[in-house]
């Protein structure tokens, strides 16, 4: 069979190159793709990048299943667009991801179904905004309404930062170019700072059933010991310790079980993958930071690394609402992605520096993922903010550490920018 994967960042590189596996498959087309799936053994790239021309490629290439990478595809209606000319999707309707696109959407379903998370208002006008924040007083957390590639979130730890923050998106128009800006930041959320660990908590649904992946962890700032702005992930690592078994069993039952639920009860049924980002508290309570419609970015690529079961399968399961009838099998090692970004990201990327240095050999226990890259007259460049994903696999999250870096140390380009403590927190404990 063919498959189509959406998107073309890390995430997808790592979603096709683990479909490809599937002895089923034929082909893997990815859309539009990246330098890394388009020579990925399996795999091919096909310029396609908005809903219209996918639904003309599936029905061209007969694909027997489509999978989604972006929140941007799913907010256009990728899925809906799909199942309306009978073709099998995995991925949350428009309205389901929601969840995702809509922050307000997200607290106000959180509240009517009890689901715990950071108390919250939201404003459209600057100076109540203020006001509030002089009320409530730091540290305090100040984001966009709308989707904003990750930043739109401000973590303000003093109150000149969140009136700061506040006049960038209901005034100025930082986010990016003025329409989306516009669309991202219209609305602020301003939400009550949560203290914690976070993890990354991401789980298949059809509907009703809920099959979790293995658990994960990502690093947002930009810079070493958590420093610098958030950004849409510098590296990861699956599983995350954090998450004990006591406290995976009340996320289930206090976040993901009452959301798929809410949502079925709502008449919004998810599907898709579903991606709880959790506080979790000294106590071990957890409690929801956002929702995600899709699979993380860099989450993707240490969850496939681990992934021993024939993910094709577990799809086909999604789309035909019999997930209570899988089992999944992980890789008991450590899998973790360090991310090498591009010059200025993530305020201004550039793009065009030339890649060298990657591996040329497959290794059983490592993977480069091509995120931002194209390819051009031979050679790999840069054309977007986060560029490459190295992932490796190791008995102990020290291992897995010490083999990504070795392989991240041999590639260049210039401006390049990368963590060197990926995975701290795990090595701590
Ligand atoms: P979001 O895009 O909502 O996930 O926010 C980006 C990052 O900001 C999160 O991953 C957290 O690290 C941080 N963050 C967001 N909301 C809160 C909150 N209420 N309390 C503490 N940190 C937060
Ligand atoms: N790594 C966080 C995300 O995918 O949003």
């Amino acid at each position: 069979m063919k498959i189509l994967v959406i998107g073309s960042g890390g995430r997808e590189h790592a979603l096709a190159w683990k479909l490809a596996q599937s002895p089923r498959v034929q082909k893997v087309i990815v859309a539009p793709g990246n330098a890394g799936s388009a020579i990925e053994r399996g795999c091919e790239n096909h310029p396609a990048s908005d809903v219209a021309a996918w639904l003309a490629l599936a029905k061209a290439e007969k694909i027997a299943l489509t999978v989604v990478g972006p929140e941007a595809a799913l907010a256009a209606g990728v899925v809906d667009a799909f199942r309306g000319e009978g073709l099998k999707i995995f991925g949350p309707t428009k309205a389901a991801a929601q969840l995702e696109s809509s922050k307000d959407f997200a607290k106000s379903f959180m509240k009517r179904h009890n689901i715990p998370t950071a108390h919250y208002m939201t404003f459209s006008d600057a100076r109540l905004a203020h006001a509030h924040v002089e009320r409530t007083g730091a540290p305090i957390v100040i984001k966009a309404d709308g989707l904003a590639a990750g930043k739109g979130v401000v973590v303000a730890m003093a109150l000149e930062e969140a009136h700061a923050a506040i006049d960038a998106m209901l005034a100025d128009n930082k986010l990016g170019n003025a329409d989306t800006a516009r669309a991202a930041g219209a609305r602020v959320v301003i939400e009550e700072f949560m203290q914690g660990e976070e993890a990354s908590f991401i789980v298949m649904c059809d509907g009703k059933n809920i099959l979790p992946m293995a658990t994960s962890q990502d690093h947002k700032r930009l810079r070493d010991h958590d420093e610098g702005p958030n950004t849409g992930g510098m590296g990861a690592y699956s599983p995350a310790p954090v998450v004990t078994p006591e406290v995976n069993a009340r996320i289930m039952r206090e976040i993901v079980r009452p959301t798929v639920a809410g949502m079925a009860a709502d008449g919004i049924p998810f599907t898709g993958f579903l991606y709880a980002g959790v506080m979790i508290d000294e106590a071990g309570a957890p409690r929801v930071v956002e929702f995600n419609a899709r699979f993380g970015d860099p989450e993707t690529q240490p969850v496939m690394m681990r992934l021993k079961s024939d993910f094709v399968s577990l799809i086909e399961h999604g789309i035909a609402g019999t997930l209570d009838q899988v089992e999944v099998e992980w890789d008991r090692r450590v899998a973790l992605c360090v991310v090498m970004a591009s010059h200025g990201y993530p305020d201004s990327p550039r793009k065009g520096d030339v890649i060298t240095g990657l591996p040329t050999e497959e290794m059983e226990d490592a993977k480069v993922f091509h995120a931002g890259t194209t390819s051009s007259e031979g050679s790999v460049l840069v054309s977007g903010g986060r560029v490459l994903g190295v992932t490796a696999l190791g008995d102990k999250v020290q291992l897995a550490q010490k083999r990504a870096y070795e392989i991240a140390d041999r590639i260049h380009f210039d401006g390049a920018q990368m963590r060197r403590d990926i995975g701290w927190r795990a090595v701590k404990r």
